[in-house]
C-alpha cells in the first residue's frame, strides 16, 4: 500500500507538471480526489486495515491529499493567468467595448416551486415523500380504494385505460395503498405526483395534473388532526392565519370524507366574486380513511385509523401565482413560465 501511495505521488506530480491547460487541470483534480478519483479509492481500502496499519497509511495518505490538493491550486492559478494573459494580448479577439454574451438561466416550473414549498412543510412535520408510477393496476387505482369493478364512482374519474389493463392513473391515492403495503403502520406520507383524466379541456380542465396525496395513520388519529394537519399546511402556504371549514364530500375511501374550504382571501370571507359571494373557496378533498382502504394495505382498521387528503397542487399554483388558466402550465412557453422563477 506504500508502494502504491508512492508510486500515486510521482505519477501524480509529474501530470500536474506538464498539464497545459486550466482544464486539464480540473480533469487531473476529479481523477485524482474526485468521489471515484484514485486517492479516494485508496483511502476506502483502509477501512479493512488493521488498526496500525491503518493509522499509519492514513496519514500517508492524507499527507498525499494536501500535497497533491495544493499544487493542484497553484497549477491551476498559473494556467488561468496564462489563458488572460493570451487573449489580452491576441487584441484582434478581446473587444471590451462588445456586449458579453448573455447566458439564459432556466427556472422552476411554478407546480415545482409549490411542490417544494409542501414538500418542505411536510418533512417539517416528519412525513416521507413516497411515489408511485403514473401507468398503474387497476387495483391500485381502484379496487384497493373500495371502488369495485362496474361502481359507478368510477364515472367520477374519466380514465384513460391501456392496452395491457393497467391505466394511467386518475390521482396519486393509489400511493396509499402502496405505502401501507411498503411500510405498515404508522405511517405519515406524502405523494406529490402527475396524474391524468380523459377531459376536455378548458381554462380549468386538463387531462394532465398534479396533486399531492396525503396520508397519516396512527392508534387514535382523529379529525381533530386532520384539520390540525391541515390548517397549519394552509397557514405556510398563504403565509397568515387561515379560517377552514369542512363540509361533507363523497369518496368512497373515505369514511367521513370531506370538501375543505378556506376562508376567501380576497374578500377576507366577506364575500367577492372570487368566492361567488360565500366567502369560502373550495380548496382539497380529504377524510377519515376507509377500513376497506386499510384492510387493503395490509393494516388492522380495529387497531389503527387514519386521515388522507388530495391536494391539486396544479390548483394551488394556479391560486397562488393568479394563473386563470390550466393550459398555460403545460404549454412549455417560456415567456410564462419565466415570471415564476427562483433564482
Ligand atoms: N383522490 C381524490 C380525487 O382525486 C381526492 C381525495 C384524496 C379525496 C384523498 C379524499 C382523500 O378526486
Amino acid at each position: 500500500m506504500i508502494e502504491k501511495i508512492r508510486i500515486l505521488r510521482e505519477t501524480a506530480l509529474c501530470k500536474i507538471k506538464e498539464a497545459a491547460g486550466s482544464a486539464e487541470i480540473e480533469e487531473l483534480r476529479v481523477k485524482l480526489l474526485g468521489k471515484k478519483g484514485e486517492l479516494t479509492e485508496m483511502l476506502k481500502e483502509l477501512k479493512n486495515m488493521a488498526i496500525d496499519e491503518r493509522k499509519l497509511l492514513g496519514q500517508e495518505a492524507n499527507a498525499l491529499k494536501n500535497e497533491l490538493s495544493e499544487s493542484l491550486e497553484i497549477k491551476f492559478k498559473e494556467l488561468s493567468a496564462n489563458d488572460v494573459e493570451r487573449s489580452l494580448s491576441n487584441s484582434s479577439s478581446f473587444d471590451i467595448s462588445l456586449p458579453g454574451t448573455q447566458f439564459k438561466v432556466g427556472s422552476l416550473h411554478p407546480v415545482t416551486i409549490v411542490q417544494k414549498e409542501i414538500e418542505r412543510i411536510f418533512t417539517g412535520m416528519g412525513f416521507n415523500i413516497v411515489d408511485g408510477p403514473e401507468a398503474e393496476e387497476e387495483f391500485y387505482n381502484f379496487e384497493a380504494l373500495n371502488i369495485p369493478k362496474h361502481h359507478p364512482a368510477r364515472d367520477m374519474q374519466d380514465t384513460y385505460w391501456l392496452e395491457n389493463g393497467s391505466l394511467l392513473r386518475t390521482h396519486t391515492s393509489p400511493c396509499q395503498v402502496r405505502a401501507m403495503q411498503k411500510y405498515g403502520a404508522p405511517l405519515k406520507i406524502i405523494a406529490p405526483g402527475r396524474c391524468f383524466r380523459n377531459e376536455s379541456t378548458d381554462a380549468s380542465h386538463e387531462n394532465t395534473f398534479f396533486q399531492l396525496e396525503g396520508m397519516m395513520i396512527d392508534k387514535n388519529i382523529s379529525i381533530a388532526n386532520l384539520i390540525y394537519v391541515m390548517k397549519l399546511l394552509l397557514s405556510e402556504v398563504f403565509n397568515r392565519d387561515v379560517e377552514i371549514r369542512l363540509r361533507p364530500g363523497f369518496f368512497p375511501f373515505v369514511e367521513p370524507g370531506f370538501e375543505l374550504d378556506l376562508n376567501c382571501m380576497i374578500c377576507g370571507g366577506k364575500g367577492c366574486p372570487t368566492c361567488k359571494h360565500s366567502g369560502w373557496v373550495e380548496l382539497l378533498p380529504c377524510g377519515m380513511v376507509h377500513p376497506n382502504v386499510l384492510r387493503a394495505g395490509g393494516i388492522d382498521p380495529e387497531e389503527y385509523t387514519g386521515f388522507a387528503f388530495g391536494l391539486g397542487l396544479t390548483r394551488l399554483a394556479m391560486m397562488k401565482y393568479g394563473i386563470n388558466d390550466i393550459r398555460v402550465l403545460n404549454s412549455g412557453d417560456l415567456r410564462m413560465m419565466e415570471q415564476f422563477s427562483i433564482r
